[in-house]
This record gives structure tokens, C-alpha cells and sequence, in this order.
């Protein structure tokens, strides 16, 4: 009896839930909800988007007259390419572009098993009714260094020691050519960070710490990744200047992913210091072309990056009138949201225009189109989010020839990025040793980044976090670099860690390259970035059985070295040079001077951490050496 009569009072709610699901089922699922396409003719063969010779605005303004909402949301969607469930989904989703995330390679990891790769997402594209090609991004942010047998460049710190954009400009349009070669149209890179703290695993990422150089070198790189010579309304390889904004002004221990400690972490400035230091290269590379930019995985204030809605729309598209798209960075979107709906809601109305999704996109398709049936995302920011992202489509000429992907062979560049390398090399110390003589009798060489081309590449080299050895081909380690330099009478011994037989005679001089175990992002942060203990070895073994001793540090990073710097004769910061270490022994054995400085100051401790805009220290002592320091001899 209690229990008939308590039942018939839940009858009504009952009946109430049960409507509000069925009518939001209904609501959410029927497709005559849609906003209609404004032209309901359909395209055909003849419509303007698909004639080359009208404004790129025209075009855009044509497709987007022919697209239903499900097809523009696809064109919002960046899905990493090992979460497709099938390649049929590109055309069932109407996606509009895919990435391989760092070591996303495919099996046949060649420029030839790229292009098989990335044509045939490119056909399931083509194949839709709209025919819209696939945006394809990469991170060949030191070359197109995903690919085996690329040429790998010095990552760009060491672009940043060089100080020579007509030289960065070259490295990008290489890049862009290897790019271009392996099918892919889109790159991750330049990146405009402005590490401010060595302890950060990204440091390498950045050219320096200096707006004023950054600016400079990432409008270069720019220009070489878009340009295409004689065509200059047409862009070669889309570029994505990142990461929009504060990045490098982190604060260790800050970081809101429990793995790391300064990556994606809270940026330290006020309004007046986001826009005086952080802000121009973006500035400059808005004017200088770009056509999209990535938002940082950072907090500044209260909020993560992507929510900062005065930041991305009013002052980056609005003050800054900035025409491209706005791409947000991995899980970004989501990441620190209690629903992942709410998150790509926010993001999107926040400026966002297209999704990395590294996680089910059949989700974010659904979220958006209730979104936008529920009244949460305007019809009008996805035609604004979806014409941004075809207008780069356009730029890239993707809808017009079929770009004639030639292999382009690394030895085509190597001899550029061994230039590179030779200018990237900052001279620090050197008390009458450099440079050698090619002709010297004997030469010890010892050091764990000697014979070590994963070292020497860095991370972001076939794999996310890099690699360990000499197991890939086409590259030359520094050692056989030294080996390559020296006379044919010239003795030259090699032992990792220094351990060379105790005979009577000293080395006329010992080389010992020391390194860090490659690593990327938050898995790099690290609280006190010294030598090795393994190196520190192999240069007290070397100095015992050598006359003197040349270190030189192959690094992502200014490494704390102020216990070592009296006892070396001379010392080199050669940052990650990457493929050609023959580059490294053109200097040092006086085929070329040194032209590199220092694009950020070298601490002297941890305690100096971080060091200011302005190049103070955090206990307002002197660093080791300052900025732009670089001797020759
Ligand atoms: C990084 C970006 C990179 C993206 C795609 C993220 O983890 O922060 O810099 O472009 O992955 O690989």
C-alpha cells in the first residue's frame, strides 16, 4: 500500500524527465533544425570557389553560401590522425584537416610513405560533395625532422645564436620543400616563445628571449615556410606561429599538469608586460602574413590561455586585425574542464577557430551542433571560425593544381644546414686553443653527445621525446665530423667516457662533447640543469691524459656549469645542431670564425631563476655571461 502510494508520486517527474530527454533527443537529433545552406542549388562544376582567377574573399564567401552546418563543423576539427577510426570518417565528418603529433610517423616513414599516406586522406577529402581538401600539420619545427633521412636543422635557439634571417629564411623554405615533399601543407612552427627560465623543457623551442630577435627570425621563418618564389599570392606551406601568448614567462612549480612543473604553467606579467614583451612577434608575424596561429597551453591570471577572450578576439583579431585562424594546442580545450561540452563551447565563442583533437572527434561534432541548436555558438562564429579556415585553404591553393609534390633529396640542403650549424656555435671561453690546427698530431675525443646523433638532433627527431644513438642514416655524428677535418697523419681516439689508455704522451688537446638525454616539453623541466655525472667524468679523464681540453656542450639550454668553467681551457655552446655535425669541426678547426652570441643570458645558478625581461636576476646577481656574448678568435 506505502509502497503504490509512493510510486504514483513519482509518476509526474517520471513523465517530466522522460519529456525533457525525449524533446531534447528530438531537438538534438533531427536534422531539419539545421540552419539551411543559403544556396540551396547546390555547387557545381562551374561555381565561382572553384574558379581560380576570383578574390580569395569571393571564393570563400561561395563555399560557405553551399555548406550545411555538419560540414562546416568538420572544417573546425584538427584529428590526429592515429585516432581515426577509419579513413572514411574524413568524408563521414566532413573533417577539414589531420596531424601527425610528433613521432606519428607511418610505417613506411620515407618522404614516399608520407605522400602515399597523406594522398590517400587527401582523396577521401576530395571526394565529398564540396570537394574541400585536408589542412595537413606537422611539427618540422627543425626540418621536417619526423622523417627518416630528412635534413634535421639546428632547433631554433640555435637559429636564434645566428642572428641571421636571410639564413632562417633559407632554413624554412628548406623546410617548407621537405615539407611539401612529404605531402603535408602545414607547420607548427615558427615558434615565438621567450624562455625566460632554463629550467623549462621548451627553451630549445625558442629563438631567444628577445622580443626584438624573435620578431625578426620568426618573420623570416614565415616568409621562408609561405613564400613561394615568383608566386607571392600563393602560400608554399602554411605556417603557424606559436604559441599565442606569454609563453616562457612561466613560474616554476606553477604547472596545472601534474606531470610537469613549469610547462603549462601559469604565465607571470600584468597587462602592460604581456603587450610590451610578449606580444610583438606576434604583431610582426600578423603583418608579415600569417594565416594561423596556435593558443598556448598556459594560464595567465585565473585562466587558461583559450579562455581568455580579450586576448584572442578583441586584441589578436580585432586591435591586431588579425585575418587568419586561431588553432588551440593538443587537449587544450578540454584539459582542467568539468565537461569537455562546456569546454569546447567556451573556447570556440572565446575565438578559437578549429579544434586539436587528439581524442574522439565524433564528439566534438556532436557537441558543436548541440551547441549551436541550443543558441551557445552562433551561426555567425562558425561561418567567421569556418571563412578563416578556408581563406588559408585558398592562400595555400589547395582547391586549384594539384601541388607537384617532387621529392626533394636531403642532400639538396645539407650543406645549408650545415652552414647554419657553423653560425649557431657560441664561443665562450677559449684560452689559446681554438682554433685547432687540422694538421695536430693527436686528438682524444670523448663525451656522451660526441658519437651520439640523437643527442645532437634533440627531440621532435623521428619521435616526440627523440632518440638515443647513431640509428639513422644520412647524418653525420660531431666526431666523425672531427674525423672528416683532420689530416690523414692525425691520431684521432675516441672513448665515450673518456677512458683512453694511460701512455706517456698527452693529447695535444681533447674534445669532449658533452650533452643532455634528448627530451620535449614538461618532460624536460628540470630543477637544476648541470652536467651529467657521466660527462663530468669523461672531462676529468680527458683533461689527465690531454694538454688541454675543448668542451663543447651540445644542449637545449644554457647548462649550470660554474663549478667546471675554470678548468676547461675552452668552451663552445653548440645548442642541438641536429643532422650535420660536420658543421661543428668546420669552426673549430678554423675553416670558418665564430659568428654566434648567446640569444639568452647564461646563468651562473639556479637561484638567479627566472631572469627578467629586462635581464635581471631573480637574486640580482651577475649570470655567467649576458646576451648576445660570443668571442672569435
Ligand atoms: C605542443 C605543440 C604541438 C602540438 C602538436 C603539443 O603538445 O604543445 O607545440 O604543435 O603538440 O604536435
Amino acid at each position: 500500500m506505502k509502497q503504490k502510494k509512493l510510486s504514483s508520486k513519482l509518476v509526474l517527474p517520471c513523465v517530466v524527465v522522460f519529456l525533457f530527454f525525449a524533446i531534447f533527443f528530438v531537438l538534438m537529433t533531427t536534422p531539419w533544425l539545421d540552419p539551411k545552406p543559403q544556396n540551396n542549388a547546390g555547387p557545381s562544376e562551374n561555381s565561382l570557389y572553384r574558379d581560380q582567377s576570383q578574390p580569395i574573399e569571393a571564393r570563400v564567401l561561395d563555399l560557405l553560401s553551399y555548406m550545411t552546418l555538419e560540414e562546416k563543423i568538420g572544417q573546425m576539427a584538427l584529428v590526429e590522425r592515429n585516432i581515426l577510426d577509419d579513413s572514411s570518417d574524413i568524408a563521414k565528418y566532413h573533417l577539414g584537416a589531420l596531424l601527425s603529433g610528433a613521432g606519428s610517423n607511418p610505417e613506411k616513414n620515407t618522404m614516399e610513405g608520407w605522400l602515399e599516406m597523406i594522398d590517400g586522406f587527401q582523396n577521401e577529402a576530395r571526394s565529398t560533395r564540396l570537394g574541400i581538401p585536408l589542412l595537413y600539420g606537422v611539427d618540422a619545427i627543425h626540418g621536417n625532422a619526423n622523417v627518416l633521412g630528412a635534413t634535421v636543422f639546428p632547433h631554433s635557439i640555435g637559429l636564434g645564436a645566428t642572428n641571421n634571417t636571410k639564413l632562417v629564411k633559407e632554413v624554412a623554405k628548406a623546410t617548407a620543400l621537405e615539407i611539401s615533399a612529404s605531402g603535408a601543407n602545414w607547420n607548427f612552427s615558427p615558434n615565438l616563445d621567450m624562455p625566460q627560465d632554463i629550467r623549462w623543457g621548451r627553451v630549445y623551442e625558442g629563438f631567444s628571449d628577445d622580443p626584438d630577435l624573435v620578431s625578426r627570425l620568426g618573420v623570416a621563418y614565415l616568409q621562408g615556410l609561405q613564400t613561394v618564389a615568383g608566386e607571392e599570392s600563393q602560400v608554399l606551406v602554411l605556417a603557424t606561429p606559436k604559441h599565442y601568448l606569454g609563453l616562457g614567462g612561466m613560474q616554476w612549480n606553477t604547472s596545472l599538469n601534474e606531470n610537469y612543473k613549469i610547462d603549462q604553467g601559469v604565465t607571470v606579467a600584468d597587462e602592460e608586460q604581456l603587450r610590451s614583451h610578449y606580444l610583438p612577434p606576434f604583431e610582426s608575424v600578423v603583418s608579415a602574413g600569417a594565416l594561423s596561429m596556435m593558443v598556448g597551453l598556459n594560464t595567465w591570471g585565473d585562466k587558461r590561455m583559450v579562455s581568455h577572450k580579450y586576448l584572442l578576439t578583441d586584441l589578436l583579431k580585432g586591435e591586431l586585425e588579425f585575418k587568419g585562424f586561431l588553432v588551440s594546442d593538443w587537449y587544450g580545450v578540454h584539459e582542467g574542464k568539468l565537461s569537455i561540452f562546456l569546454g569546447t563551447v567556451s573556447a570556440i565563442n572565446n575565438g578559437v577557430d578549429m579544434v586539436m583533437l587528439p581524442f574522439e572527434y565524433q564528439k566534438f561534432v556532436r557537441h558543436m551542433k548541440w551547441a549551436n541548436r541550443l543558441g551557445l555558438v552562433s551561426d555567425e562564429r562558425i561561418n567567421d571560425a569556418v571563412g578563416r579556415i578556408l581563406y588559408a585553404k585558398f592562400a595555400l591553393g589547395l582547391f586549384d593544381t594539384d601541388k607537384n609534390n617532387e621529392i626533394v633529396l636531403k642532400q639538396q640542403h645539407s650543406a645549408l644546414a650545415r652552414q647554419a650549424v657553423s653560425e649557431s656555435l657560441v664561443l665562450l671561453k677559449n684560452n689559446d686553443v681554438l682554433p685547432i690546427s687540422p694538421n695536430v698530431t693527436h686528438i682524444r675525443v670523448a663525451g656522451s653527445a660526441a658519437n651520439n646523433i640523437g643527442r645532437q638532433m634533440g627531440a621532435w627527431s623521428i619521435e616526440w621525446q627523440g632518440f638515443e644513438g647513431n640509428n639513422v642514416v644520412g647524418a653525420t655524428s660531431i666526431l666523425e665530423g672531427i674525423k672528416n677535418a683532420v689530416s690523414s697523419n692525425t691520431k684521432v681516439e675516441y672513448n665515450r667516457f673518456g677512458n683512453f689508455s694511460k701512455s706517456s704522451t698527452k693529447a695535444d688537446i681533447g674534445v669532449v662533447v658533452v650533452g643532455e638525454k634528448p627530451y620535449a616539453e614538461g618532460w624536460g623541466d628540470r630543477e637544476n640543469p648541470i652536467l651529467e655525472e657521466e660527462d663530468l667524468m669523461a672531462i676529468k679523464n680527458t683533461q689527465a691524459v690531454s694538454k688541454k681540453v675543448l668542451v663543447i656542450i651540445v644542449s637545449g639550454r644554457p647548462l649550470l656549469i660554474k663549478n667546471e668553467i675554470d678548468s676547461i681551457d675552452a668552451l663552445v655552446a653548440a645548442w642541438l645542431p641536429g643532422s650535420e655535425g660536420g658543421g661543428v669541426a668546420d669552426v673549430i678547426f678554423g675553416q670558418k670564425n665564430f659568428t654566434g652570441k648567446l640569444p639568452l643570458p647564461w646563468p651562473m645558478t639556479s637561484e638567479q631563476l627566472p631572469i627578467g625581461v629586462d635581464g635581471t636576476t631573480a637574486n640580482n646577481t651577475s649570470v655567467m655571461f649576458p646576451r648576445y656574448f660570443g668571442l672569435r678568435y
